[in-house]
């Protein structure tokens, strides 16, 4: 055959490139920008030229995606710049205590201000982060191509994961921009969401089959598994994805001067980096970081069990060094334990699809690792059973890997004369029809008379792992049903024209507010860092312009990932421009014109105070108000 012409050649690279572009809008930047269609399309056309064409098909090509099973074990993987672990700061055990400084933390903080030879800490800055609950990983690119993903191991060598790593879209097989670091090891942590991993333990609930999945017993678990699976096939159909937070061996790349600035330049390089990210000023800072995190925790998407702290100042970091284990510049703060004590004042009862009737237990108000909690499962009947558990007994509760809190173990029984036997429903609580024991469930007879189960059905009938009608999440349902539209599954294709346009403008609606949420924490993080005096960073700089400038995240990465500095962007040829992936020239254009404006107010913008940054913003983002801005 004969070799792809240089046509057929330019049409590949166009398409990695146009295909890297919108991966990277999507799973980093959470804001796509064509339809699912489209990007199917680009990519069927690059898989059609590459199976045209092998010799087109580059190592990071995104149809590289899913590789071939390994054979044998994972092979060793040696880093380049060791994985060290971190020191860990424990919460005091008694509830509430927590939320006073903690000895431990006034240690850490003195031991650094002798090692620092400062007085006092006022000042030093730190970048205070989540502590995600997955595992870590190190990635490794060559002239910014991934070359491989390795394990922690024992910290010198860890097992070589790359195939499993490369299925996760959110992790760049190609950096942004160009000139990369001949050689860049990047730090982060591979986790799957408690979203992921309640689908992930539902569909191992649903295939009976012989040899099915056990179920999971945490995320963390479940993305370790995932992540050591022979076949990449396999891990690509995990939700696995990753948080990274710092760089281990860097050659040839530039020059940062602070872990918060580091952060930015694997943003620009297209690495998903977490929101959460801080920089905080000394040790008040760092703790009310801590409290903010701990009682916002069980809201977040995914399992954190504590806040990390980092002396901003890399030479800093440098002076202070490490040891075999773990650096002397950065330490743990671990959340308290997600257990707790509580009276069962009641137990009242709920109705699944399946019409399973289980109990739930209404406790004495308590506070679990931040988190007041007053009601907890308790499985299923035979769980009453086999613990004894009466009514007034004291129980210890847990949260772990899913939000709902479960009861573990009776702490102590009530004395005889106030523990009260609980006594199991002889009718649905829900519909009134009988219920029937059979062996450890009990079930609600009624049926799709129920409305409970109706209600459970409907939301199964759209999931995934059914019909997967997309836009009809529980929300929407239990608005039709409300409005009397669904009563049954079949009701989902009676439904009217003006239903399914009102649905679709709700949910509209809800994303708009969430994207107003996320530009408003960006901009606020930067109305922060001048409000601190800080000089705000080139590569943050940038994702706040989209502000005023281009609409949205994914062309605003892409300016701070193609120029090193303000200097390189004002210098830069029209043609420079061009994979911008804006079509329309007179759009372009403008965009590009307004953005250089911006930019060459930089220095000015550095220093301008929140008195006229405020009324700005507020021009800038319609809508919000006083208290937001
Ligand atoms: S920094 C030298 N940052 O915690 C710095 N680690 O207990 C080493 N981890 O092995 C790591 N979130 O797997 C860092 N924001 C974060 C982290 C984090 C989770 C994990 C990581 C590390 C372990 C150490």
């Amino acid at each position: 055959m004969a070799g792809p012409s240089r046509r057929a050649a330019q049409r590949a690279r166009t398409l990695r490139g146009k295909l890297q572009r919108h991966a990277h809008l999507y799973y980093v930047c959470d804001a796509p920008e064509i339809e699912d269609a489209e990007y199917d399309r680009l990519f069927r056309e690059l898989q059609d030229l590459e199976a045209a064409h092998p010799e087109l098909a580059t190592a990071d090509s995104p149809t590289r995606r899913v590789g071939a099973p390994v054979e044998g074990g994972f092979p060793p993987a040696k880093h380049v710049q060791a994985m060290l672990s971190l020191a860990n700061i424990m919460p005091p055990e008694e509830p509430k205590a927590f939320e006073e400084p903690h000895p431990e933390l006034e240690a850490f903080f003195q031991r650094l201000d002798k090692q620092a030879g400062r007085e006092g800490l006022l000042g030093l800055e730190f970048v205070a982060e989540p502590k995600f609950d997955g595992l870590a990983i190190s990635l490794l690119y060559e002239d910014g191509v991934l070359m491989r993903a390795a394990t922690r191991g024992d910290g010198v060598t860890g097992e070589d994961v790359t195939a499993n790593v490369r299925t996760i879209h959110s992790v760049p097989l190609r950096l942004l921009g160009k000139a990369p670091p001949r050689l860049l090891e990047v730090r982060g942590e591979v986790y799957i969401s408690r979203d992921g991993f309640r689908r992930l333990n539902e569909q191992a609930a649903l295939t009976d089959a012989p040899g099915a999945r056990k179920p999971f017993a945490n995320p963390r678990n479940a993305a370790a598994g995932s992540l050591r699976q022979k076949d990449p096939k396999v891990t690509a159909e995990r939700p696995l994805d990753i948080y990274c937070y710092a760089v281990g061996a860097m050659e040839d790349g530039p020059s940062v001067a602070s872990q918060d600035a580091m952060l930015g330049l694997l943003r620009g390089w297209g690495f998903r980096v977490c929101d959460l990210a801080q920089v905080v000023t000394g040790g008040e800072g760092c703790f009310a970081y801590y409290l903010a995190r701990c009682r916002e925790r069980a809201e977040l998407p995914y399992e954190i069990d504590g806040v990390v702290y980092k002396i901003n100042d890399l030479a800093l970091q440098r002076s202070l060094g490490q040891d075999a284990r773990a650096p002397h510049w950065a330490v743990a703060h671990k959340f308290p334990a997600q257990k707790a004590l509580a009276v069962l004042e009641d137990v009242g009862f709920q109705v699944g699809r399946t019409g399973v009737v289980t109990p739930v237990a209404h406790l004495s108000a308590v506070e679990v690792g931040g988190v007041m909690v007053r009601r907890a499962t308790l499985h299923n009947i035979k769980f009453i059973d086999d613990k004894g558990l009466r009514i007034g007994d004291k129980v210890e509760v847990r949260r772990a890997g899913d939000v709902i809190p479960k009861i573990v173990r009776v702490e102590s029984k009530a004395p005889s004369r106030r523990a009260r036997r609980i006594r199991l429903p002889d009718a649905c609580p829900v519909c009134g029809s009988k219920t029937q024991r059979d062996e450890d469930m009990l079930y609600c007879t009624g049926g799709l008379t129920c409305a409970a189960q109706v209600r459970s059905s409907l939301v199964h009938f759209v999931s995934r792992d059914a019909m997967d009608i997309e836009d009809m999440g529980k929300e929407n349902i239990a608005w039709l049903v409300e409005r009397g539209a669904l009563r049954r599954v079949d009701d989902f294709y009676r439904l009217t024209e003006g239903q399914v346009r009102e649905l679709l403008e709700r949910k509209a609606r809800m994303q708009r507010r969430k994207e107003l949420a996320r530009k408003l924490r960006l901009a606020s993080r930067m109305v922060r860092d001048l409000r601190d005096g800080r000089s705000v960073a080139w590569p943050e700089l940038v994702p706040a312009l989209e502000i005023t400038h281009f609409r949205d995240g994914g062309n605003m990465a892409w300016l701070a990932g193609s120029f090193d500095s303000p200097a390189e962007f004002l210098a830069a040829e029209p043609s420079a421009f061009d994979s911008l992936g804006i079509t329309e020239k007179k759009e372009k254009d403008a965009a590009v014109k307004s953005a250089m404006q911006f930019v060459r107010d930089y220095p000015t913008v550095k220093i301008l105070p929140q008195a006229i940054f405020v009324p700005w913003l507020k021009k800038v983002i319609p809508g919000v108000g006083d208290k937001a801005a």
